[in-house]
């Protein structure tokens, strides 16, 4: 197998605009639309604009407002309509309702410390913080079908999927939204809290308002993750 950059690739199609390395790889990079440099996180203007500067928000630093409920019934009407081989639906969004979120936190402080009975006050505190950050949080359950034709792998890719949407929709609104997993994605206990049997946790969605500014964090560069493939 023959595999080339996209810079390598861009210089074959167009030999006339052949020039330095790195030249070339903001000529390649400009062409597919790679930003060059960030300087507006989650831009609405245009739908790829929002693609091309999607920035998630850090839990910890919400405010409300978060979406109200007509909102986040949008929000989850985008993040159920994505890619889904056998129409399986293999996922479930979980909200966990504003008056719950203290017996949440009760939930994860519990499980945490029957866990791990010699655990500290900051870790139970870690687990509490971590229940009621943000305004809003949806929990996104992996919901498999073990007796569809459809491989669990692919059924899994499309709750990755269904976890992106609902990100997205929710910067299309003007919030930001984290997705984060931690210890409570791995418990036993808030998984059969929160789930039906066979599903599992795929993370913890939250919403709100940000209250800090959003700053980079590094990328990989095109060519390190692309490759063309020629034959
Ligand atoms: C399955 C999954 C689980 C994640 N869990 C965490 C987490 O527990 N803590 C964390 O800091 N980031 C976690 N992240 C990463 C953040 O959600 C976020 O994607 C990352 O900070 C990069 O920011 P971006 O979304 O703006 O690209 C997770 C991402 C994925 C896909």
């Amino acid at each position: 197998m023959m595999a080339r950059t996209i810079a390598a690739a861009y210089r074959s199609v167009q030999p006339r605009r052949c020039g330095r390395l790195a030249q070339e790889r903001g000529d390649a990079r400009a062409r597919i639309g790679y930003p060059q440099r960030m300087t507006m996180f989650n831009d609405r203007s245009t739908p790829l604009d929002l693609l091309l500067t999607r920035r998630s928000g850090k839990a910890r630093d919400m405010i409300a407002p978060g979406p109200d409920a007509d909102q986040l019934t949008q929000i989850l009407r985008v993040a159920s309509r994505v890619p889904d081989h056998g129409k399986l639906a293999p996922w479930r969004f979980v909200v966990i309702a504003d008056a719950a979120r203290e017996r949440f936190a009760e939930l994860l402080e519990g499980a945490y410390r029957a866990e791990k009975p010699a655990a500290g006050k900051l870790e139970l505190k870690a687990m509490r913080d971590f229940a009621t950050q943000a305004p809003t949080l949806v929990a996104v359950m992996s919901h498999p079908h073990p007796s569809s034709h459809i491989p669990l792998w692919e059924q899994q890719l499309s709750v990755g999927a269904a976890c992106l949407n609902l990100l997205l929709a929710a910067h299309a609104q003007g919030f930001v939204a984290n997705w984060l997993t931690g210890w409570a994605n791995y418990s036993a206990a808030v998984r059969d809290a929160l789930g039906e049997p066979g599903e599992i946790v795929a993370g913890f969605l939250f919403i709100g308002t940000p209250t800090k500014e959003l700053d980079e964090r590094p990328r990989p560069a095109l060519d390190d993750v692309v490759r063309v493939w020629n034959g």
